[in-house]
């Protein structure tokens, strides 16, 4: 089909897949296969060349991937994306296909904690240094950018205060220092915000969340909006020549796909000899996840919104904070803010472990993006390594209890938390 006549929803649906020319099945067939056969020795030495593209071995590619990879990249509005074995390993194999030892990103400081560790503890061990900023503070930005800096990073909401990256006032800053902007879109997916619209270069998801959408599945995306140009020499593993590859440099040999001379480093490097591939069973997963994301986002949105409006009006509740009440959500999430909460109980941490102990319906849980309602308390769980003072520092009071709002009817999501909170 020619995607570009489409609109989002019929894009989640139809966009990458051609019908099964052997068996012509509808659904698009999960591939279990380590390698492809080739047609001769001919065959077989042109696609290790690179002079005939096709399949070789499913490390680095696989159909049902290939469909999940260019409905991804049609959905973001990317020219190419890449599907890898989870969130982690997508933001991971992102960085390190743009930095190397002695280069430096900055970041925004308000990631998933996950991240946070990788950037602060494991990329420096590889000699890549992250600076932090607090994020929408782009003279910090601007101060910590050397001439050493390779990319700007960012999440679109953070977790757990839920902030929304200005992602237009990011993009403004990348380009003037000719850096690629990368957002992790997770928390916002393609049909709620599309960041490449906004300026970014490269957009990665953990499809974990509410792309699969059902908690069944971990795997990670990345997207290239091929709208960056690799050629300035800053970017030495795109200008030098690689050992790895008869000496090809990314960001010129590769004719027409200079373009997306970051996606194809990331499958002919990262994938092929690194090696964070996606089960071909995950990828069918987030297809199935796709074909409904626009109304599963819409249903998350409507109880999200349904929740946080019902909360701020409880007396036993000190602070609601939902994206859709930040005066970026206007601009950045117009159809809807989708359905993660955080609030604060009167009464701090003690109250706050009380009611995550007593709400029914929810499951504490360290997940988000479920079909399921998911509750917990993140100062004694997923941030409990942190000391009080730097929980604060990251926007996380004792008494913050973060929910992901799932799909069941709205009343009874918000029966159960008033029941719990009347035990308070
Ligand atoms: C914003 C964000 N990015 C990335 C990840 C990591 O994804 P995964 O769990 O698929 O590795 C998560 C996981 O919670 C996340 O919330």
């Amino acid at each position: 089909m020619s995607d570009k006549h489409y609109h989002l929803e019929t894009l989640a649906i139809h966009a990458g897949q051609v019908p099964d020319p052997a068996t012509l099945s509808r659904a698009v067939p999960v591939y279990r296969t380590t390698a492809y056969a080739f047609k001769s020795s001919q065959h077989g030495a042109d696609l290790f060349a690179l002079r005939e593209s096709g399949n070789i071995y499913a490390r680095l590619m696989n159909p049902t991937e290939d469909v999940l990879e260019k409905r991804l990249a049609a959905l973001e509005g990317g020219k190419a994306a890449l599907a890898l074995s989870s969130g982690t390993a997508a933001i991971y194999f992102t960085i390190t296909n743009i930095a190397r030892q002695g280069d430096e990103i900055v970041s925004a400081s308000n990631l998933y904690g996950g991240t946070y560790t990788q950037f602060d503890a494991i990329l420096p061990q590889q000699g890549i240094k992250v600076n932090f900023t607090p994020v929408n503070d782009f003279p910090a930005v601007e101060a910590a950018i050397t001439e050493r800096t390779r990319a700007i990073y960012i999440e679109t909401v953070g977790n757990p205060a839920l902030d929304i990256a200005d992602i237009e006032g990011y993009a403004k800053i990348a380009q003037k220092h000719h850096l690629p902007l990368i957002v992790d879109s997770t928390f916002t997916p393609p049909s709620l915000l599309r960041p490449i619209e906004h300026g970014a270069n490269i957009v990665v998801h953990s499809l974990s969340k509410w792309i699969g959408g059902h908690g069944t599945a971990i795997g990670g995306a990345v997207i290239d909006a091929g709208n960056f140009d690799w050629t300035d020499p800053k970017f030495a593993l795109y200008n030098e020549p690689d050992r790895g590859y008869h000496g090809l440099r990314f960001a010129h040999d590769l004719g027409p796909g200079n373009e997306i001379a970051f996606a194809l480093r990331l499958r002919t490097v990262g994938l092929r000899n690194q090696g964070p591939t996606l089960a071909p069973d995950a990828a069918w997963i987030f297809l199935q996840g796709l074909e409904s994301l626009a109304l599963r986002t819409a249903k998350h949105s409507e109880n999200g919104r349904a929740v946080a409006d019902f909360l701020k009006n409880h007396p036993k509740v000190a602070w609601v904070k939902y994206p859709g009440d930040n005066p970026l959500a206007q601009k950045y999430l117009p159809d809807g803010a989708n359905g993660m909460v955080v609030f604060g109980v009167k009464g701090g941490a003690k109250e706050a472990q009380k009611l995550v102990d007593s709400v029914e319906l929810f499951t504490i849980i360290a997940n988000v993006g479920d079909a399921k309602s998911l509750i917990i308390h993140p100062a004694s769980t997923t941030h409990s390594q942190l000391s009080e003072e730097d929980q604060i520092k990251a926007g996380l009071p004792p008494e913050l209890i973060r929910l992901s709002i799932g799909l069941e009817n709205k009343a009874d999501i918000i029966a159960a938390l008033d029941d719990a909170l009347r035990l308070l």
